[in-house]
């Protein structure tokens, strides 16, 4: 089978195809013939800085739709053939790739192969994000960094639907704003955002203010707050040093920081990640919320899909056609 591999940390010109073996699942996993891989930052993160990655070489991808070609040992529920989407602890940018069965879920009603693999990264964390961990509820105001991406465009949908009183979002240009405009979104700050943030909130702050940038961004987003308000990170694309947050920060106005990792839940809490990944996967099936596939690549120019998220340009979600 074709595979994505890197063996040096660098630019999107480290991802190349290799010829290898297809992976045999070990007990309670899966193996999948692929059909869709989904491209996540993090996967750039690995690819650029190692983020994740224990050893190399190492094969990116994290989500991926297609059809179980094999189960492991002690596996059930799941059957040679059956259209699945899943979670991949890397390997999903490969024609077969390996999951434990537990992040291994039967396509959504009406859901097609292609849409399918736009989920399992996206749709439950943006469902924690909003519901899990950062506990909205209507009327409250919320404050979201990277609004145009894939985790950005679910939230604005999932907050909006769930009566948020007003969702702003932040991106990085004027063609981001527009798009973040149509999921949800009521008003979008293009760069600087503090002094914005106050001025739509008549100086109030906002209720939840959800951060994937870190450094900066993380302590203007807390400075953003309302007093009670709620802070979520949930990555650190700026790279920045992690910063401690305490006392200082949080006393005064009776602030709460949370964190959420997907990954880190499909291994410490697997059940926990199933069931929050069953509610998100619903929000698509009933039409609260879409997320548009804007640019697909051959599994070859992975390079390419890199390159795209990497320049800070793309919107919504982008995938890799592998096969079918
Ligand atoms: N914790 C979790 O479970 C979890 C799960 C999925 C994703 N994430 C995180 O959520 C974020 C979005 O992920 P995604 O896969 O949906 O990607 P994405 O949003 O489609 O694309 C990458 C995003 O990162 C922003 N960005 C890129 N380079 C940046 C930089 N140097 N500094 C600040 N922002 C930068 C871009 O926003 P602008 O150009 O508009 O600033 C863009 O929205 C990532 O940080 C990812 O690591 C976390």
């Amino acid at each position: 089978m074709r595979a994505i591999e890197f063996v040096e940390y660098g630019g999107p010109e480290v991802l190349t195809v290799v010829e290898t073996d297809a992976p045999e699942p070990g007990p309670g996993q899966v193996s999948i013939d692929v059909a869709y891989a989904g491209v996540n930052f993090a996967d750039l993160k690995a690819r650029a800085e190692g983020y994740r990655v224990p050893a190399l070489p190492y094969r990116p991808g994290l989500e991926v739709s297609g059809r179980v070609r094999a189960v492991g040992a002690g596996v059930t529920g799941l059957s040679a053939g059956q259209q699945v989407t899943a979670l991949t602890d890397g390997g999903g940018y490969a024609e077969v790739a390996v999951a434990e069965a537990a992040t291994v879920f039967p396509l959504p009603q009406g859901v097609d192969l292609r849409t399918a693999a736009t989920l399992p990264t996206v749709l439950p964390t943006a469902y924690a994000l909003v519901h899990t961990v950062g506990r909205l509820q209507p009327g409250e105001t919320v404050l979201v960094q990277g609004a145009a991406g894939g985790v950005g465009t679910v939230v604005g949908q999932l907050a909006k639907a769930a009566g948020a009183g007003a969702v702003y979002g932040v991106v990085s240009s004027a063609g981001k704003a527009e798009y973040a405009r149509s999921h949800g979104y009521d008003e979008v700050f293009v760069g600087d955002f503090e002094k914005a943030v106050r001025t739509a909130t008549g100086e109030r702050g906002v209720d939840l203010g959800l951060d994937p940038v870190g450094g900066e961004t993380l302590k203007a987003t807390l400075s953003s707050l309302a007093v009670f308000g709620r802070l979520v990170s949930f990555g650190n694309a700026s790279s920045a040093e992690p910063w401690r947050v305490g006392q200082p920060e949080l006393y005064p106005t009776g602030l709460s920081v949370g964190g959420f990792s997907i990954l880190m839940l499909a291994r410490t809490a697997p059940t926990a990640l199933r069931t929050l990944a069953e509610r998100a996967f619903a929000k698509l099936a009933d039409g609260t919320v879409s997320l548009p596939v804007t640019a697909e690549f051959a599994l070859a120019e992975a390079a390419e899909a890199h390159r795209l998220m990497g320049s800070r340009t793309s919107t919504g979600k982008l995938l890799l056609k592998v096969a079918g």
